[in-house]
């Protein structure tokens, strides 16, 4: 069983952060726009400080085992950065589990912030920026109404909800 939940300091595990981290800067580290690599204890107070602040919510999508009951991470996202002059959120930090990826994973976690940013936060519009050689990611927004506003060697894509 799937659930996506928001993450709090109250309900992240140390094994999410440290997982989080992994994938941000060691599996995934050439699909994202910023390269530099904090230490994993710079990455847990980042991370920790962003979910005390209402200006950075994060998600995760939790696998259930049936045999031993335990929620394992396998993604994450984040909405951040609202700008209340366009009523727009940022949406980032999108990273299914290497193991779990190209199973509909992404496109789920996706779909639920979509729908939490338009009928929780009421905002009108979600940007999205992208490296242009990731082209599985581009193809996963594409496919849920994303469009391309600026095509330059980072895409801007915007969906208006
Ligand atoms: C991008 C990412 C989140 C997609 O997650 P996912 O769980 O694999 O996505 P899904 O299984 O829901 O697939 C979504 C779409 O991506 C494309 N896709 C997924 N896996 C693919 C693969 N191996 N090859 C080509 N296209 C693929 C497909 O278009 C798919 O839609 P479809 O199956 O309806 O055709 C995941 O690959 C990831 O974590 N990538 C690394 C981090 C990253 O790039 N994040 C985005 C930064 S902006």
């Amino acid at each position: 069983m799937k659930k996506i939940i928001k993450m709090s300091n109250k309900n992240i595990a140390l094994e999410s952060i440290k997982k989080i981290y992994s994938w941000r800067f060691i599996e995934y580290k050439t699909k994202f726009i910023t390269e530099t690599k904090p230490s994993l204890d710079e990455h847990v107070l980042f991370l920790k400080k962003q979910l005390s602040e209402k200006k950075s919510i994060w998600f995760g999508l939790f696998e259930e085992t049936i045999k031993n009951k335990i929620s394992k991470l396998i993604g994450c996202a984040c909405l951040y950065n609202y700008d209340k002059t366009i009523s727009s959120y940022e949406l980032g930090r999108l990273m299914i589990d290497p193991l779990s990826t190209s199973r509909g994973n992404g496109t789920k976690l996706l779909f639920f912030l979509i729908e939490y940013a338009k009928k929780e936060l009421k905002a009108k519009r979600i940007i999205i920026h992208v490296r242009k050689d990731n082209l599985i990611a581009i193809k996963l927004y594409t496919k849920l109404g994303f469009t391309i506003k600026d095509n330059d060697i980072i895409y801007k894509l915007e969906l208006e909800i």
